[in-house]
């Protein structure tokens, strides 16, 4: 049995949770890979909204299992809140969730790092989430980490030793912060964790292959977020691509089987960086208003602009997407003109290639497409699509050679169109 993927090819939130959750129902288990509480992703179904840091989004779906893999970092604090809505509404996790006892702790001093970093910055600052999550993924890198399997030996030796080292760079950065509060309910958090099961995700993840059960890999932010192939350093610290869910669950390469890539009919990013059809005029904030676009972590206003096609080919290359999904389309149904950023002009040249830098100055070169101005949000099945919103479809999987089998026209589950489906 194969491990389906399901990840973002633009600078995150374009809807993973939502579609993961949509999908669930065809798998056995569903496994988060990478990232942590930095990402938010979120659910709406039978009038209700919930919003995910570091629980996968099969969570809600018949009784399917549900892991945090290795690759991720987890804030026993913030995983305790997040848990305790669900189990408030009805979700019983205990017994559905299992964490991995290689995934590391992301810890109170990293959350301070991780302010005191981006402080130092200045105007360079990245924009992180401030959950610690460059600070802990630096701790795993240089073997300074603390990990979910320490609960269960030594955590108290293990602990200070990492937070001390982190009082040390803190004092030697003259940064002043007071944690007694964070470290009371990150102490707790720890308590809490203790009733889940902790695995060895790659045994059990392979184990399940073996039985013939199927996998649907959750990815957290987005490939232009990635810590090797994204618009560096404005990324996060993880790599949110493909391979990352063979190295952040154990599973082989040659076990993957579709990659679904999810993108925005338009773009967003949140934090600092560089977005190359980044909009700052009406249109712009048009997209914004119609499409909410304000991160579901931070609630920070998204930055919108146009699709970016040299970006979004070069995010299918390096992920061997097999089958795309457009998300919020229906943001678009009032747009009279919709522009579509074919290559980027630098220096008076055209460049169709994903750059090593898109910092300075990038023009983006535009295609026209008219707009379909239909209200979308009602509609059930791909014959009822208008003839424009038809060409945009295919002038995309014309530039992106990969399908479009998902469309999605709202945030409800219900919202879901799926094309090209076998009778
Ligand atoms: P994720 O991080 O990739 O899971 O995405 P987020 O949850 O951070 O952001 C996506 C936002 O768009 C959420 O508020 C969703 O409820 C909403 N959303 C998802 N799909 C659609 C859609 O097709 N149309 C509209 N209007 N909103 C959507
Ligand atoms: P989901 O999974 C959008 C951005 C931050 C910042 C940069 C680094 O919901 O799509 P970090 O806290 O990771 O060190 O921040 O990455 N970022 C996201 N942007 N969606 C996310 O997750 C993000 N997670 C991190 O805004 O620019
Ligand atoms: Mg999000």
């Amino acid at each position: 049995m194969k491990v389906d993927v399901l990840l973002g090819l633009q600078w995150g939130d374009e809807g993973k949770g939502k579609i993961v959750d949509v999908l669930t129902p065809r798998y056995d288990v569903v496994a988060r890979f990478q990232g942590g509480p930095n990402a938010g992703h979120t659910l709406e179904f039978e009038g209700q909204k919930y919003i995910l840091r570091s629980i996968p989004s099969g969570i809600f779906q018949g009784d399917k299992v549900n892991i945090i893999g290795n690759g991720v970092v987890l804030d026993p604090a913030l995983f305790r809140a997040e848990a305790v809505v669900l189990a408030a509404s009805g979700h019983d996790l205990t017994r559905r969730l299992h964490i991995s006892k290689k995934a590391h702790l992301i810890l109170p001093t990293h959350r301070v790092l991780d302010a005191a970093y981006e402080a130092a910055k200045g105007d360079a600052k990245v924009g992180t989430t401030g959950k610690g999550i460059g600070p802990a993924y630096t701790d795993k890198i240089s073997r300074n980490g603390v990990r979910v399997g320490d609960i269960l030996h030594n955590f108290e030796q293990v602990y200070r030793l990492a937070k001390g080292k982190h009082e040390q760079i803190l004092k030697s950065m003259h940064y002043q912060y007071d944690i007694t509060e964070l470290e009371k309910e990150w102490l707790e958090g720890i308590e809490y964790l203790k009733q889940f099961t902790f695995v060895d995700s790659e045994f059990e993840v392979n184990s399940l292959l073996k039985e013939g059960k199927t996998i649907l890999c959750e990815g957290a932010q987005g490939t232009m977020l990635d810590i090797d192939f994204g618009s560096y350093p404005f990324v996060t610290s993880s790599n949110t691509v493909c391979a990352g869910a063979c190295t952040g669950l154990g599973i082989a390469p040659h076990k993957i089987g579709e990659v679904f890539g999810i993108f925005k009919a338009y773009c967003t990013r949140v934090g600092s960086g560089p977005f190359p059809t980044e909009l700052f005029d009406e249109t712009g904030d048009k997209m914004c208003t119609i499409g909410h676009e304000f991160g579901s972590v931070t609630g920070r206003k998204r930055r919108c602009g146009w699709i970016d096609l040299v970006a979004l080919k070069y995010s299918v290359m390096i992920n061997g997407v097999t089958k795309l999904i457009m998300m919020k389309s229906d943001v678009l149904d009032t747009f009279d003109t919709i522009k579509a950023c074919v290559a980027y002009e630098i220096d008076g040249e055209e460049v169709t290639d994903f750059p090593y830098d898109i910092t300075g100055d990038v023009e983006p070169v535009y295609a026209e497409l008219p707009g379909w101005q239909t209200d979308m949000t009602s509609m059930q099945s791909e014959n009822e699509f208008p003839e424009e919103f038809n060409a945009y479809l295919a002038f995309l999987e014309e530039q992106l050679e990969v399908p479009i089998q998902i469309v999605s026209v709202g945030p409800d589950r219900a919202q879901t169109i799926e094309r090209y489906t076998e009778e």
